[in-house]
């Protein structure tokens, strides 16, 4: 069976920003893990391309809705490539297949007695592509998300009978494996105790849509269509790709992961459609927090968004990465501040894990002819031993969590557990007496054993560095052997040959 993970389909009105890129770039490292610890995993990513915000876009610029979508699409699959994420699946809801799947998934809803036509009547999000709550003073009330005025609408829509699934859901939300994190899932407990609105998912003043089948000019609603991009995407690239394809090849995800402001859509409104058609549901979803910047939210009317193509081509990925897998607790809102990011980066990766490796690396060089120490005369120091296994077990256990923040603060402990280790023996100062030989080799075996088993937990989080620090220990990652069997200690192996070290990554200076 597929683990099948998704990140949330992006809407093209603007190119990817520093949002899009931090759950994307969680997806990528989940997705890694999972391939090496032996599954079989279908990524799931993609770009939500119909409706009224698009289309306004679109107009703006004053091209065709389709030619400006390929455009941004473009955009979107290029900024995947820079940033290296192994994406298995990339969905365009403009394209013929997602259009017959949303089809297709219509006629189950409607067979199942969950479609009627009503009247709409509303303050209205383009930018949310969302109903709110009708606010107090709704005509000059703006949105907090988009800041900008709601729009009034009243026109006859199709509806979907939410309200028929409010047990369902209730029973489905009250599972706590459902919502993650756990704080996200009592706004939406909340939400529903307050009783399912049946909600439309047509409209009749959007020509960019997939025209509802046996009307005349209703397309539907962009998130009824968009949500069923991630059910496309499975059968996306099979002979002809259909509902039931889909459903035998992958379905349900795994795992949705999305921000928290579109936790409603995929906790609540997305189940009941997937009950009303007689599909499985997705296991679980997680609304990750917002990124901030230095302290305020990041927008176009406030002109700080950071545009992550030059923190790609200032800093590299692998920095970037880090900053935004290790120091934001995820769940949380997290900021972006320009002098943490800096000291994060050359603290973490350049001093405590880059320095480890050199200078136990220049070590063992100088003393044991270029090579790895030979450890024939194992003393009974089994130290670091321990605390790599230690950290090997509460990394897999924050992974298999989601908690990347900490199984990559784990790394880091080991990291500086290894240093403490090394400081503590100071073999340099041992290695001026002959007797202390076999001590040293075994510190210095220790250190960089400790140093191969880092390099390997920051495979799915840095892939990069990993391999750097890999190709330092003489290219010891073995193809043969599981990665979790690799993690197993004492494969260092004694005599072999050891390059001469080059920092595997440059510090960073402040502005
Ligand atoms: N198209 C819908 C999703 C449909 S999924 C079937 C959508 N698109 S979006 O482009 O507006 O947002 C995509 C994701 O980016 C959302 O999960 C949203 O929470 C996230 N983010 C937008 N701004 C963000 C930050 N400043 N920080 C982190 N994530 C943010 O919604």
């Amino acid at each position: 069976m597929s683990f099948v993970i998704t990140t949330p389909l992006y809407y093209v009105n603007d190119k990817p920003h520093l949002g899009s890129i931090y759950t994307t770039l969680i997806c990528d490292s989940i997705s890694r893990y999972k391939r090496l610890s032996g599954d079989d995993v279908i990524f799931i990513t993609g770009v939500d391309e119909h409706g009224l915000k698009i289309q306004r876009t679109a107009f703006d610029k004053g091209v065709d809705p389709q030619t400006h979508c390929d455009e941004i699409s473009n955009i979107f699959i290029q900024n995947w490539k820079d940033w290296d994420i192994t994406y298995n699946k990339f969905v365009r809801t403009s394209s013929k297949n997602h259009e017959s799947i949303v089809n297709d998934f219509y006629n189950r809803v409607k067979k199942s007695d969950d479609i009627y036509m009503g009247v709409q009547k509303g303050w209205y999000c383009v930018g949310c592509e969302e109903f709110k709550d009708n606010p107090d003073n709704s005509s000059t009330y703006k949105c907090p998300i988009h800041q900008k005025n709601l729009e009034w609408k009243n026109e006859e829509n199709l509806f979907f009978r939410l309200s028929k699934y409010q047990l369902q859901i209730e029973n489905l939300i009250n599972d706590p494996s459902f919502i993650q994190p756990k704080e996200r899932r009592n706004e939406i407990l909340n939400f529903v105790s307050k009783g399912l609105k049946d909600f439309s998912i047509s409209r009749t003043n959007v020509s960019w849509g997939i025209n509802v089948p046996d009307t005349q000019n209703h397309t539907f609603y962009v998130w009824f269509d968009a949500l069923l991009g991630y059910v496309s995407a499975i059968s996306s690239q099979m002979h002809d790709p259909s509902l039931e394809k889909s459903i035998d090849n992958g379905w349900p995800a795994d795992i949705h992961f999305i921000g928290k402001d579109i936790l409603r859509f995929h906790a609540v409104y997305w189940p009941a459609m997937l009950l009303s058609a007689g599909m499985n549901l997705p296991k679980k979803v997680f609304g990750h927090g917002f990124l901030t910047r230095e302290g305020q939210k990041m927008g176009k009317s406030l002109g700080n968004v950071l545009d992550p193509n030059i923190l790609l081509s200032k800093y590299g990925k692998e920095a970037v990465r880090w900053y935004l897998l290790k120091d934001i607790t995820l769940g949380s809102d997290g900021d972006f501040q320009n002098k943490r990011f800096v000291d994060i980066i050359n603290n973490d990766l350049a001093n405590t894990i880059g320095n480890l490796l050199n200078r136990t690396s220049s070590m063992s060089r100088k003393w044991f002819n270029n090579s790895v120490p030979n450890n024939d005369n194992l003393s009974n120091d089994n130290t670091l031993e321990i605390y790599a296994k230690e950290a090997i077990n509460s990394y897999l256990k924050h992974f298999n969590s989601y908690e990347i923040d900490l199984a990559a603060n784990i790394v880091l402990k080991l990291a500086t557990n290894t240093n403490l280790y090394l400081n503590e023996k100071e073999p340099w100062k041992l290695i001026k007496e002959e007797k202390n030989i076999c001590l040293v080799s075994n510190v210095i075996y220790n250190v960089l054993e400790s140093t191969r088993i880092i390099g390997l937990l920051l495979l799915p989080l840095l892939p990069d560095l990993s391999s750097k620090i890999n190709v330092q220990l003489g290219s010891l990652y073995n193809d043969n052997l599981s990665w979790n069997e690799q993690l197993n200690w004492g494969q260092l192996k004694h005599n072999s040959f050891l390059p001469s070290p080059s920092p595997i990554i440059e510090k960073l200076e402040y502005e």
